[in-house]
């Protein structure tokens, strides 16, 4: 690798007469987090990360990563400040990699990465998918790139399945393509944030970090629950139904299917060996409460990630009975109301360094 510099600015590398152009400035992305209404659960290659099915998801306003990321000609190895803290080890490798799989190989300046979530980190609020959509933002312009939205996209899935969907506002599609490279499995939109005045309320039913990833469930579940082929072989036909049910703003129907994913993706998981369960005495309170009050008759559905905490998908008129009867559970700690929010965008205004 011939490495040198150019009026202090960009860090040249040139392998194999490809020359790449690292900017040294700090660059800072903004995504937003996003619920899946018709869930990821399973991969068909670990090397690539590429789902073993395609998912329909909302994007937050409410929930957002904010990262700034800048190469240095003079740092040793990469460093990850998140949410104010030095990160662990395991969080720095998967920032380290997925750099170096943005740049092409590992022959790149380190950089040093600052990242904060406005939201408890790793407890079911898809923190890795506000997380890689900002960091594959930020990343691509560093290099250089003017990437579309279907190659961020695709850059995103690389560091976690969800943060496909997290480039787009609105409803997105995180599409399966037929390639072992996955040049096709990136996501699509489907309808922008203006489209739909839906609301999710987040009941946040506990602030600890899950014993178990998402990475690690899939993988248990792929291997060992009795119904995971039914899982795949079933999902074309959620999705087909979810697209149209979005297209219609058939609220109900939506409502349906979102719990109806959910609680497949669960029992599925629970039925791997051993068992995978999220859930804590709250979360299954909720489920019922939320469940009562669709017996009297106020549309309200659940849908439930890798963690406790209880989505609830509602419509803007019966977002004050769903808090008053999350506000009468114990364990729910906190409610966050979120609208559909906006993709993920680079932040132009700032460029304060940070090394
Ligand atoms: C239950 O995207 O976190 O939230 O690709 O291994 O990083 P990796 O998994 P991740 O899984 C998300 C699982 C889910 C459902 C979903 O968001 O579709």
């Amino acid at each position: 690798m011939d490495v040198y510099k150019e009026r202090n600015h960009f860090f040249v590398t040139k392998t194999h007469s490809v020359i790449k152009k690292f900017s040294l400035s700090p660059v800072t992305a903004v995504a937003h987090s996003n619920i899946a209404m018709i869930k990821y659960w399973g991969k068909r290659s670990v090397e690539y990360n590429l789902p073993a099915v395609g998912s329909i998801s909302l994007t937050l306003d409410a929930l957002h990563t904010r990262t700034t990321l800048q190469f240095s000609d003079t740092l040793k190895e990469d460093q990850l400040i998140l949410n104010d803290q030095d990160a662990s080890a395991t969080a720095l490798k998967r920032l380290s990699d997925f750099l170096d799989t943005a740049a092409g190989n590992s022959d790149r300046p380190k950089a040093k990465v600052i990242s904060e979530n406005n939201f408890p980190t790793g407890a079911g609020l898809a923190s890795s998918a506000s997380g890689f959509a900002a960091l594959a933002l930020a990343a691509g312009k560093a290099m250089g790139q003017s990437l579309s939205d279907e190659a961020l996209s695709r850059l995103a899935r690389m560091g976690s399945g969800s943060a496909a969907r997290s480039i787009y506002g609105g409803f997105s599609e995180m599409q399966l393509g037929t390639k072992d490279d996955g040049s096709e499995d990136f996501a699509v939109p489907l309808q922008d944030e203006n489209y739909w005045d839906v609301r999710l309320l987040v009941a946040v039913t506990s602030d600890e970090k899950k014993e178990l990833g998402s990475t690690e469930g899939m993988l248990r579940t792929a291997k060992t629950a009795p119904y995971y082929e039914h899982w795949v072989s079933s999902h074309p036909n959620d999705l087909r139904e979810m697209r149209q049910a979005i297209a219609d703003k058939d609220f109900e129907k939506t409502g349906e299917l979102t719990e109806h994913s959910c609680f497949k993706m669960h029992g599925l998981a629970m039925a791997a060996k051993p068992p995978i369960l999220y859930w804590n005495a709250a979360t299954t309170e909720t489920i019922h409460r939320v469940w009562i009050l669709r017996k009297n008759g106020i549309p309200a559905y659940v849908t439930i990630d890798a963690g406790p905490q209880v989505k609830i998908l509602c419509l803007p008129e019966s977002v004050e009975a769903v808090k008053s009867a999350l506000s009468e559970i114990d364990g729910v700690r906190s409610v966050i109301e979120a609208k559909p929010g906006p993709g993920a965008y680079i932040m132009e205004t700032v460029n304060e360094t940070i090394i």
